[in-house]
């Protein structure tokens, strides 16, 4: 995938030249394509220098390093998105999508391009690397050549995404040497020697005084909703646990308050919410690689092409750096390991972090970092001459940036007007480290009080995977297990306030008095006749009943709902076993109430699929 693709203003497509650093081929290869200045550009280096970014995530991209891609006036995808999991494309690159899709585009608009395509995703969704596939096909149907078959990474991979990335990486640049073999001529960078870092971090000698109040834009443009680049603080109302005390999993009701955000949402939409370490590990990171973190810095690309992070101010404390940008909680990937043997001045370290970036060190590897989920944080503290000794202009190449988290929207503003609900489960588990493992997200979530004084929460919204019907009068079926109700109660309380009937929910989980979410709404919304509600309590009876179960006794029903009536059906909760489980007991209900065969059912299914009446928001 590469950044930023580049325009090429002459008309003729240019040869590129290849610098390839070779402490860093095969499967760690990191190649730069640099494409010569046409007459009229800007000086070439290192301004035209295009580095593949296998670092960022991305569900999917093509490189053309014979003609880039941008020479068909292809517009590009920029790094960081939310995967989809229905098989849509990422948000960032649903406009180069759209133009790829274009009917008119004839079939030779890519013939002459070189391309390959990486997908990263999940086997435990139902559509794992759908738009990658896709992508590749379309490429293909273009006129563009594979260098190579489409790469599938695979979170679910016991080496993590590399685990399929990096074979692949490594036929791609042998394939890619081949075509363009390394000029004699270059200058070559030596093995173990690091690429210039992406910035240059600048310390200043004291702290900034108090920035001037920045000159107020067109006061005449409304603002634009919050988003990524601009999130709203948002105030936290409340913070309850709701589940039982016996329960193992603390699950919390957050509201934050919206009032005069410019958030608008509805039923479906989701919630994305940026988290931060936490004090205690931005203190220890410091401490590490000792840093001050009350100093102050400024931070300038290398490269005009590289883009400062936009959520940075500037100047810019260390402590916000680590806290708010850094994810120094995430399980680091090889990439990290093989960056870190470049600028460890200790042997003993460097040996064995080059063991680990190396394909034979993989399992070692895996067995160090991955199984145990050891965070980035841990293996600095493991490697202490190596943390102490790493300049900091290359902390933002190391540490990939705190990616946002999407949460189903729990309310709706009809029923909770200027406020907006999540409901969280917090993420915590053991391994064989003695520290549990926490979700960055819902640990930092679960750890605010908002009765301790004002709580504030970088947040914005966009749609999510279920839209709700638009017609009056159309049913809706809705399955949410455990937090896979959350967008059903936003859809319940939309629907109520709007006088539609029809609304059955299947809810399902462990315990009546231990995490029935919402029990009293749900048996007052079914007194008033808004809803039918249908429960499986998992563990109150020796053997497990789950939603599927009572969906297929209420086989009529659902039939009825289906079939006769045109109702839309949802599921959300969680990705592994669930969604297949609740597909099967509907092709179950196709075949025993409609009178359907079994390729019937699943062909009714598939149809139900594509008029999207059936929608699923599933997570892993
Ligand atoms: P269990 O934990 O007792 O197995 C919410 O998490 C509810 O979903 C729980 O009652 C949980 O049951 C249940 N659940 C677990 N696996 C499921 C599956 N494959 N399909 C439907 N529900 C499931």
């Amino acid at each position: 995938r590469w950044t930023q693709p580049q325009r090429v203003t002459s008309g003729r497509r240019r040869k590129p030249e290849i610098g390839v650093d070779p402490g860093r081929r095969g499967a760690r290869g990191n190649l730069r394509v640099v494409f010569p200045a046409p007459p009229d550009a800007e000086p070439t280096a290192p301004g035209a220098v295009r580095q593949p970014d296998r670092h960022g995530r991305g569900c999917g991209g093509a490189a053309g390093p014979r003609g880039p891609a941008s020479a068909c006036g292809l517009p590009g995808a920029s790094p960081g998105f939310l995967p989809g999991g229905q098989g849509d494309p990422p948000d960032n690159m649903k406009s180069f999508w759209r133009f790829l899709f274009r009917k008119s585009l004839p079939s030779t608009s890519l013939c002459q391009v070189d391309f390959a395509v990486v997908g990263l995703g999940d086997s435990s969704y139902a559509k794992f690397n759908f738009v990658a596939k896709k992508l590749h096909r379309r490429l293909l149907q273009l006129g563009g050549a594979a260098l190579l078959p489409v790469c599938l990474g695979d979170d679910q991979h016991e080496l993590g995404p590399d685990g399929a990335i990096d074979p692949w990486l490594h036929s791609l640049w042998e394939k890619v040497l081949g075509l363009y073999p390394v000029p004699p001529d270059l200058g070559v960078i030596p093995p173990g020697v690091p690429l210039p870092s992406k910035f240059t971090l600048r310390f200043l000698q004291e702290a900034p005084g108090p920035c001037p109040p920045e000159p107020h834009a067109a006061q005449a443009d409304p603002p634009s909703p919050p988003s990524e680049q601009r999130p709203f603080l948002a105030r936290m109302v409340t913070n309850q646990r709701v589940t039982g005390p016996s329960h193992f999993q603390d699950v919390r009701l957050i509201e934050f308050d919206t009032a005069d955000s410019g958030i608008s949402f509805v039923a479906g939409d989701v919630v994305l919410i940026q988290p931060e370490n936490t004090a205690r590990h931005v203190q220890l990171f410091c401490q590490v690689l000792g840093l001050d973190p009350d100093q102050h810095f400024t931070l300038q690309p290398r490269e005009p092409n590289v883009a400062c992070p936009e959520r940075l101010p500037q100047p810019c404390s260390v402590r916000h750096l680590v806290s708010q940008h850094l994810d120094i909680a995430r399980v680091p990937r090889r990439s990290f390991f093989e960056l870190l043997a470049c600028l460890s001045p200790d042997a003993l370290e460097r040996e064995k972090l080059l063991e680990f970036s190396s394909a034979a060190g993989q399992e070692a590897l895996h067995e160090y970092c991955h199984r145990p989920r050891r965070t980035t944080l841990e293996v600095l503290c493991d490697f202490p001459h190596t943390a102490a000794a790493i300049p900091p202009d290359y902390l933002l190449d190391l540490i990939p940036p705190i990616r946002p988290r999407a949460f189903s929207i729990a309310s709706s503003l009809l029923a909770h007007p200027a406020r907006l609900q999540v409901l969280v489960a917090v993420v915590q588990y053991r391994t064989r480290l003695q520290e549990p493992r926490r979700g960055l997200c819902s640990s930092w979530l679960a750890s605010l009080d908002p009765g301790q004084g004002p709580v504030r929460v970088p947040l914005w919204v966009r749609p999510g995977g279920l839209s709700f019907p638009q017609v009056p009068d159309t049913p809706v079926i809705m399955v949410g297990p455990g937090t896979g109700v959350a967008p059903f109660r936003a859809a319940v309380q939309e629907r109520v306030a709007q006088g539609q009937t029809g609304n059955l929910l299947f809810f399902g989980c462990r315990w009546r008095d231990q995490d029935f979410y919402w029990e009293a709404e749900w048996k007052e919304l079914e007194k008033r006749g808004c809803l039918t509600l249908v429960t499986a309590f998992s563990r109150e009876q020796e053997r497990k009943v789950y939603v599927q179960h009572r969906l297929r006794e209420q086989g009529p029903l659902v039939w009825e709902l289906l079939d006769r009536q045109g109702a839309c059906f949802y599921l959300a909760g969680n990705a592994k076993d669930m969604p297949a489980d609740v597909s099967e007991a509907l092709e179950s209900v196709f075949r025993e109430e409609g009178g359907l065969s079994g390729p019937e059912a699943t062909a009714y299914l598939a149809q139900l699929q594509r008029s999207l009446r059936f929608q699923a928001e599933t997570w892993a």
